[in-house]
């Protein structure tokens, strides 16, 4: 079997140039005369890896100099403790509850002080995003916590929440980081696990400021201490070589081959546009979440019956379209359109589902 037409929520589709260069640097890294998981974190080829990828991160994102961009181990769940574990100490943050793993976050935070809660859409399966309008934080909260994009209910914030002077914006962007054009100095601490737009498995970007490094909890065991990662440069321990580089190749993709995040951003508007257009076209799809709210990252979608889900998906992936299962804890269907989705993709995608509701409506 070739490769097919990928959907997967996560790891997801990668861009094929970067694919092809990862196979060529297991083989040889740049020319250094050893191959990318047998050359050291030290040596001057991976180096150089590092900073140029640090380098696209803060061309990209736009970032401060008083930011700092780490790649650091454990996935986006040890943010989940890291953040409150280093900043809360028994103060109190606010999560915004738009999704499960903002649900989880907030979770985890509770172990290290007050957390509040001042909006959720749990109630209604996380179908919308709040308005600044709509919620406050409380006099004296350390943070504030949303997460963009709920990878699993398929919502997504398109503006960046407001917080009160003296409370730190605080953002897990996994699932849509680079994906529309961000002011990333607008964040106190910005993270998201590689394996949607970012590369594979393995590695977590974060991107703190310095304030926060500063203020952050240091009678901690030093690998979940953020100070000691900004002063090893994510060197601490052996960082992952593999992610970072393919990070690079990512981003290099993202800076030269589509020519920036604004050309990506028309790109993701124009396929999410597509596929939504399909759900719309005809009662037999319901899309899951409200308009306002829909992400451009997951479309979230059934057609209303269990069953018939579930040949959608057999049928589809019979045909090379591959993922486009719903989240376990929810169901339905959801496709996956991450950076690297292909437009050949997405219209294969929305052909089958004219043929789908052709054959079964
Ligand atoms: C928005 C979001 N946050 C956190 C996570 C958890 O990430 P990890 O598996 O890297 O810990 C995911 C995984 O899908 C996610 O989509």
């Amino acid at each position: 079997m070739s490769r097919q037409h990928n959907f997967s929520p996560g790891p997801g589709v990668m861009p094929t140039p970067v694919v092809e260069a990862m196979r060529d640097a297991v083989w040889e890294l740049e020319g250094c005369g050893q191959g990318l998981m047998e050359t050291s974190h030290r040596g001057k080829a991976f180096v150089a890896v590092h900073q140029r990828a640090k380098a696209r991160v803060r061309r990209l994102l736009k970032l401060d100099d008083d930011q700092h961009v780490l790649f650091l181990h454990g996935g986006a769940r040890t943010q989940f403790f890291m953040i409150p574990m280093s900043l809360l100490q028994g103060g109190r943050a606010a999560y915004l509850d738009t999704g499960t793993w903002a649900f989880q976050a907030a979770e985890e935070a509770r172990r290290f002080g007050t957390v509040d809660v001042p909006w959720s859409s749990k109630a209604t399966g996380w179908d919308r995003i709040p308005q600044d309008k709509e919620w406050s934080v409380a006099e004296g909260t350390r943070y504030l916590h949303y997460t963009s994009n709920n990878t699993v209910a398929g919502g997504q914030f398109h503006h960046v929440p407001a917080v009160p002077e003296g409370t730190w914006r605080i953002c897990d962007a996994s699932s849509d980081i680079l994906s529309a054009p961000v002011d990333g100095s607008a964040f106190d601490l910005l993270y998201a696990g590689a394996q949607k737009n970012l590369g594979p498995a393995g590695t977590t970007l974060v991107i703190v400021r310095d304030a926060l490094v500063q203020a952050a909890n240091r009678d901690l065991p030093k690998m979940l201490r953020y100070d000691i990662h900004v002063g090893k440069d994510s060197c601490y321990n052996t960082p992952t070589t593999f992610a970072i580089y393919a990070i690079e190749q990512v981003l290099r993709w993202l800076e030269e081959d589509v020519g920036g995040v604004e050309a990506i951003a028309a790109r993701n508007e124009a396929q999410a546009g597509a596929v939504y257009g399909a759900i719309d076209a005809t009662p037999f799809w319901k899309g899951k979440v409200q308009p306002a709210a829909r992400s451009r990252m997951n479309v979230t979608f059934t057609t209303g019956d269990d069953a018939l889900d579930g040949t959608f998906v057999s049928e589809a992936t019979a045909e090379g379209l591959l993922g486009l299962k719903g989240h376990r804890s929810v169901g339905g269907l959801r496709a996956s359109l991450y950076n690297a989705q292909s437009d050949e993709s997405v219209a294969a995608l929305v052909s089958f589902m004219r043929d789908f509701e052709r054959r079964h409506g």
